[in-house]
């Protein structure tokens, strides 16, 4: 009888994430030690502050304040950096991998930044990385993509990705609270950081789409490269105008190709979405993704996509993984294959050819000739209006206008706005939405 292996792990970062890792690890141990066939250990924690208050007990001889030591240690085979960010993060990760181990990441942040070295790291060096928690935290939606559907192509994936923002969408459609109000209760319930930017303007998602359309086209599509639009601009208004039309409103990534002609495109901006929808329907921190395979049909996963439980349970996940990688090779799973399929041919489509129908929300002046004069700069950049709902505004003297569009392109619809704003009669900049005709 071969005697059992010992594999450990080091931790580098013990805050949110890794204490549930901490936690549920402790947890589930013999489980998982007599599902995996081997003695599993928390070997040792890096951790910025050695004398900081922890919701976990760690004996103090498994705290380091150095996560190098960790990250090189030639006793520890599987690396979790749950520090974040993409400095120390960055050295920690490629240390690990340039020695051969196995690097557990949930920093979208990161894999977006440096994906192609890290990933070209861990080839060189026979190392691996695994990242189910950077993307959706507890929907093992990695896996799906890589695994559960690999017999597919994908025409496209879009979803949300940031519960912030569904926290934040949900309550102003809810209460019929303006943005301000509902983001300090987010903050004071902890649904949102003290600093929101990254989440509210849609940079968050833009990392996770990011690293979506890598693992389904295998080509990096950089944030810059992308619309990526938040939702600091909305009003209770737009909810109301939305559900009047048929549709709610969620900030989503979305990421397609067309295989047709071989062109791709990623972008993330709040949608309008039609109300019967599932994913319209997915309230709160939740988090919701539409998976389409040219094989399997469309899919759907629902889940928690943050928090420490959630993002724990991905990483324990993919820990699970690393130790069956370490005992067996590849083996059955395809976590080893970490270079997905090139792209290929496929070009992506600037970001102003992007084809769709547009929401416009305009503050003007309540006087005759208005409307006719908006409709005169939509018809001059040839665009089409599909419908017209005028409303009091908030404002004194003034009128809502609220526009759909049929199809444009996204340069005559840029144009477009910026007429409108130059208009004497718009009194505020224009709000514009894009209208996702996406089914589920
Ligand atoms: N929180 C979530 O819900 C969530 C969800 C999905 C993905 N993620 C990702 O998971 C990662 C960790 O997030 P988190 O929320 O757990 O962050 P966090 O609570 O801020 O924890 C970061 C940890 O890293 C440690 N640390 C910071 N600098 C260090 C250094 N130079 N050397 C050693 N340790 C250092 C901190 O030490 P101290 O404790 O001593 O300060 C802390 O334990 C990030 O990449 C994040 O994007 C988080």
């Amino acid at each position: 009888m071969s005697a059992v292996r010992t594999i450990n792990i080091g931790l580098c970062g013990l805050g949110t994430v890794g204490q549930g890792v901490w936690k549920h690890f402790g947890r589930m141990r013999p489980e998982l030690e007599s599902r995996l066939g081997a003695r599993i250990v928390l070997r040792r924690a890096a951790v910025r502050s050695l004398s900081k208050a922890r919701g976990v007990r760690v004996a103090a001889s498994k705290l380091t304040g150095d996560a190098m030591a960790v990250a090189t240690d030639p006793e520890i085979h599987i690396v979790c950096e749950l520090i974040g960010g993409t400095g120390i993060a960055r050295e920690v990760t490629l240390a690990a991998l340039s020695r051969g181990k196995i690097v557990v990441s949930a920093n979208k942040a990161l894999i977006c930044a440096h994906g192609a070295e890290i990933f070209a790291a861990a080839r060189r060096n026979g190392g691996h990385f695994l990242f189910e928690a950077s993307v959706a935290g507890g929907i093992p939606l990695i896996k799906a993509v890589r695994e559960g559907l690999v017999a597919n192509r994908f025409p496209r994936i879009y979803g949300i990705l940031n519960g912030t923002c569904n926290y934040i969408l949900t309550k102003m459609e809810e209460l019929d609270a303006p943005y301000p109000v509902v983001l300090r209760e987010a903050k004071r319930l902890g649904y949102a950081e003290r600093e929101e930017s990254l989440d509210v303007e849609g940079w968050d998602t833009a990392h996770k789409a990011s690293i979506l359309a890598w693992l389904a086209h295998g080509v990096w599509i950089r944030p810059e490269q992308m619309i990526v639009e938040g939702i600091e601009r909305i009003t209770p208004a737009d909810f109301r105008n939305a559900a009047a039309l048929g549709y709610g409103v969620k900030l989503l990534a979305i990421i397609t190709r067309d295989f047709s002609t071989d062109q791709i495109s990623v972008r993330v901006h709040p949608t309008l979405l039609r109300r019967d929808s599932v994913l319209a329907r997915v309230s709160g921190v939740f988090n919701a993704i539409s998976v389409t395979g040219d094989v399997v049909g469309t899919t759907l996963y629902i889940g928690r996509g943050a928090g420490q439980d959630a993002t724990a349970s991905a990483v324990i996940s993919d820990i699970a993984d690393a130790v069956a990688l370490l005992l067996h090779g590849k083996g059955a799973h395809f976590m080893g294959e970490e270079e997905p399929p090139a792209l290929g041919g496929a070009v992506m489509v600037p970001p102003e050819r992007i084809r769709g129908r547009h929401y416009v929300r305009l503050t003007v002046a309540d006087r005759p000739g208005v409307l006719a004069r908006v409709a005169t700069v939509m018809a001059k950049n040839r665009i089409s209006i599909a419908s017209v709902i005028q409303s009091p505004s908030e404002l004194a003297g003034a009128a809502s206008l609220v526009l759909t569009t049929h199809e444009s392109d996204e340069r005559s619809m840029r144009a477009a706005l910026r007429a409108l704003a130059r208009l004497g009669s718009v009194r505020e900049a224009p709000l514009h939405l894009r209208i996702g005709d996406l089914g589920d």
